[in-house]
């Protein structure tokens, strides 16, 4: 699926851009009303779906992938109770509606939901376009959308890449190098990639896994990509108020993707949703740092193999069409 799609929000408030009220003449509403209409009828859905977005001009803008559900949906009430405007992300409009509207009724933040299916790279694009158009700030991104180890079946995504690693890592890896510019613009500025403890050295022969194949392997191997991303983002931001950390949030939170792998929860979402706040609250860590729950800890070994996440980057580089030129990255195309 690839379609993009949002749904708002609170109503405007003062300070806010987006349309204004039509005129009081009966008539020039009635011919406005026969315009919508007629440009409703003619234009793509997706670019209908795309009014201007309207926090206040005083609003830190936050973005947690994934919030449709489990951990990424506390995260973002949490910081809609902070009074972000937070950008809610999934694929399901259902939930992502819910999402929104308990952020609004509770207030003091607001909400907006935005569909893209990290597992399409052209609505990766066409999101982070999107977000690029609608917002002139972006102060904190939670990349937090993952796709656990079940069903253990080799699944592949519409570009034809191993779904974990495309849902997990590459979408993450390219829809932040896209938002970039604009976290750059709001520095300070933060980017928590909520990984996982299940890691495992990626085979650079094999990245795809085509040969022994299991879902936990696939799983575990994209948190490890995110690790080394992380620490590769926090080399290339060095200087630019831009801090980045990653984590394990807890284990076995009674979210989604565990009760879809039949294992009994062993911690609560609220311990991993105050795992992931430490990142975004704290000045006390060093960018770039792993976390498991509230501790500083140690990835697998190859997060600190430099060849390793280089091969890592330049391959997400290939696969992305971002291009990285003196420890700047854009998307070129491709
Ligand atoms: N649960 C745990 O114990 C645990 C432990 C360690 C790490 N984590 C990490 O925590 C993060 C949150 O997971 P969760 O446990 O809260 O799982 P969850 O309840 O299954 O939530 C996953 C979220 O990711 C979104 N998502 C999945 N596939 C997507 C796709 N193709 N495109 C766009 N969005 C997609 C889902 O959106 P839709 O439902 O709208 O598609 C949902 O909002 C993940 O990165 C996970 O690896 C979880």
């Amino acid at each position: 699926m690839t379609r993009i799609s949002q749904q708002s929000a609170k109503g405007r408030s003062a300070g806010q851009r987006g349309p204004v009220r039509g005129s009081s003449r009966c008539g020039h509403v009635l011919l406005a009303a026969v315009l919508l209409a007629a440009v409703w009828a003619v234009l793509p859905r997706d670019v209908l779906a795309q009014a201007p977005a309207v926090p206040a001009s005083d609003q830190q803008v936050a973005l947690v992938t994934g919030s449709t559900s489990g951990l990424g949906w506390e995260l973002a009430l949490r910081l809609g109770g902070r009074g972000h405007h937070v950008i809610v992300h999934g694929r399901n409009e259902e939930r992502g509606a819910e999402v929104v509207e308990a952020i609004n009724a509770a207030g003091p933040g607001s909400a907006r939901f935005y569909r893209a299916d990290l597992a399409s790279l052209a609505d990766v694009r066409r999101f982070a376009e999107t977000l690029l158009a609608d917002y002139d700030r972006l102060d904190l991104l939670i990349n937090n959308a993952g796709f656990g180890s079940a069903p253990d079946e080799r699944l592949l995504t519409e570009d034809g890449h191993e779904y974990r690693f495309q849902v997990n890592y590459l979408s993450t890896f390219l829809l932040t190098h896209m938002l970039m510019p604009r976290l750059l613009d709001s520095a300070p500025a933060r980017i928590v990639n909520v990984s996982s403890g299940a890691q495992t050295p990626i085979d650079f022969t094999d990245v795809m896994i085509e040969r022994d194949f299991s879902g936990r392997r696939a799983y575990a191997q994209s948190k490890l990509a995110q690790v080394m991303f992380t620490l590769d983002l926090a080399e290339e931001l060095e200087g630019t108020g831009i801090v980045v950390g990653s984590l394990h949030p807890a284990t076995y939170m009674p979210t989604g993707m565990v009760r879809r792998a039949g294992v009994e929860p062993r911690s609560t979402i609220d311990e991993g949703a105050d795992a992931v706040m430490q990142l975004v609250d704290s000045d006390d860590y060093e960018s770039g740092q792993y976390f498991s729950g509230l501790r500083p800890a140690r990835g697998n070994d190859q997060a600190y193999d430099p060849r390793a996440r280089a091969r890592l980057k330049r391959l997400s580089q290939e696969l992305t069409g971002i291009r990285c030129d003196m420890g700047r990255c854009r998307y070129v195309g491709g």
